[in-house]
C-alpha cells in the first residue's frame, strides 16, 4: 500500500506528522495532491480539545491541489487539473443541497446540521500530501491559469465565510456596517461588506496589526474595544445605529454589542461559533418587536461558490494574499500551529506547502 505524510490528531495537544495509507478514489470521488493548504482557527479549537474529533483523523479543511486520480462517474475533469475545493463539501443531491442549504447537507438524504463540513471533521482532511474528495462532481473547482495557489487558498474557508457574513446580513448599497472582531473571518467580512456597497464600515478589535489590515481591506473607521465604548461610538458614527452588524468572534460580549449597536429593523449577521449558553438581552432586542433579524451562516461551499470567489479575485476586486503572513513545509506544520496560535509577529494565516 502506498503511503503519504499527514498531520494526524492523536488527542488534545497531540498532533503528529505520520505516515498513513494514501487514499484511493472510489465511485464519484477524486484524489488530489495537495499543493497548498492552511491552518484555520477551528483547527486550533480541535487541537486544544474545544471541538471534539476522533483520534486518528487527519485535520485541515482548506485544500488547493492537482487532480491525481478520478473515480468512476465523474465528467469534465482531467488528471493534472489544478483545483480548489471548499471547506464544505455538499453532496449536491440531498434535500438540503437541492433546497440551497448546501452547508447543512443531509448526506444524500434530508438535512443534517453542519452536515456539509466533512474535511478534518468527519473524514480525513487537507493537511496531508493527498486528499480524498467526496462528491467530487459537486466540489472540484478548476483554478483559472492566471491565479496562483496563494491567491485562492483562503477562498476555501475564511473568505467564503466572511463574505457570507455580509451576504446573509443583506448589506445594501449605502449601508453602515459594523464588524465585531477583525480576525481572519472578520477581516473577510469587512472586505465582503465593501464589495456589497456599504458606505461606512466600522471594524472593531483590539489587535493593532489587525486593525491596520481592517482599514486596508475596506474599513473606513476602526475602533479598539478596549479603549472606547463601541456601542456608543457605532451609534454616534452611524447617526443612530448600524444597518447591519456582523459578529465574527462567537462570544456573548460581541453578540450583545452587535445587537445593541443596530438601528431598529437592523440585521445581526452572526458568524462566530459559540460555546455554552448564549442569551439575547431583552432591552437590546426591543422586547422581541424591534423588527430585528438575526441570521447565522456556515461557510458556503461547493464548486460554484468557489468559482464565483475565484472570479472576484481574478477580476481584481480584492486581494487576500497579504493575510498569508507565513509559509511552512508540511514537515514543520506543528511550528505553523504555534506561530498561528500565538499570533507570533502579527501572524494572520499560515500557508502549508506539502
Ligand atoms: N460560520 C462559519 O462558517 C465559521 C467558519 C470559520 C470560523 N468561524 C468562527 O469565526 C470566529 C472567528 O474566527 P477567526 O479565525 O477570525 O478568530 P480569531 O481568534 O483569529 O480572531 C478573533 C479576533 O477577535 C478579537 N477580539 C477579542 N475580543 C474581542 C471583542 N470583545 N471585541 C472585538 N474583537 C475582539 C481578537 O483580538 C481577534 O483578533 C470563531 O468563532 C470561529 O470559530 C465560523
Ligand atoms: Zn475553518
Ligand atoms: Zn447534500
Amino acid at each position: 500500500m502506498e503511503k503519504m505524510k499527514a498531520l494526524v490528531f492523536h488527542g488534545v495537544s497531540d498532533i503528529r506528522i505520520d505516515e498513513v495509507p494514501r487514499p484511493r478514489a472510489g465511485v464519484g470521488e477524486a484524489v488530489i495532491r495537495i499543493t497548498l493548504t492552511t491552518i484555520c482557527g477551528t483547527d486550533l479549537h480541535i487541537v486544544r480539545g474545544e471541538y471534539p474529533v476522533k483520534p486518528g483523523l487527519i485535520i485541515g479543511h482548506e485544500p488547493v491541489g492537482v487532480i491525481e486520480e478520478l473515480g468512476p462517474g465523474l465528467t469534465g475533469f482531467e488528471i493534472g487539473d489544478r483545483v480548489l475545493v471548499g471547506a464544505i463539501t455538499p453532496c449536491g443531491q440531498c434535500r438540503a443541497c437541492l433546497s440551497g442549504q448546501l452547508s447543512q447537507c443531509g448526506h444524500g438524504d434530508g438535512y443534517e446540521a453542519i452536515g456539509g463540513w466533512r474535511f478534518g471533521n468527519t473524514i480525513n482532511g487537507a493537511q496531508a500530501e493527498y486528499l480524498l474528495v467526496p462528491h467530487a462532481q459537486a466540489n472540484l473547482a478548476k483554478i483559472p491559469d492566471e491565479l496562483t495557489d496563494e491567491q485562492v487558498v483562503l477562498l476555501a474557508d475564511i473568505v467564503s465565510t466572511g463574505f457570507s457574513g455580509a451576504e446573509s446580513g443583506g448589506v445594501r448599497i449605502g449601508d453602515a456596517v459594523a464588524v465585531f472582531a477583525q480576525g481572519p473571518i472578520g477581516l473577510c467580512a469587512t472586505a465582503g461588506a465593501k464589495l456589497m456597497g456599504a458606505s461606512l464600515i466600522i471594524g472593531i478589535d483590539s489587535d493593532l496589526t489587525r486593525l491596520d489590515m481592517s482599514r486596508r481591506l475596506g474599513a473606513d473607521v476602526t475602533l479598539n474595544h478596549l479603549e472606547v465604548d463601541v456601542v456608543k461610538e457605532v451609534k454616534r458614527l452611524t447617526g443612530g445605529g448600524a444597518d447591519v452588524a456582523i459578529e465574527a468572534l462567537g462570544m456573548q460580549e460581541t453578540f450583545e454589542n452587535a445587537l445593541r449597536c443596530l438601528r431598529p429593523g437592523g440585521v445581526l449577521s452572526s458568524l462566530g461559533v459559540y460555546s455554552g449558553k448564549l442569551s439575547v438581552p431583552y432591552d437590546a432586542f426591543a422586547a422581541g418587536i424591534g423588527d430585528h433579524r438575526i441570521a447565522t451562516t456556515l461557510c458556503p461551499g461547493g464548486k460554484e461558490r468557489m468559482r464565483r470567489l475565484m472570479e472576484v479575485v481574478k477580476g481584481g476586486r480584492v486581494d487576500f494574499t497579504p493575510l498569508l503572513t507565513y509559509t511552512f513545509p508540511l514537515d514543520e506544520v506543528k511550528e505553523g500551529y504555534r506561530v498561528f496560535g500565538e499570533r507570533i509577529d502579527g501572524a494572520l494565516k499560515v500557508a502549508i506547502k506539502p
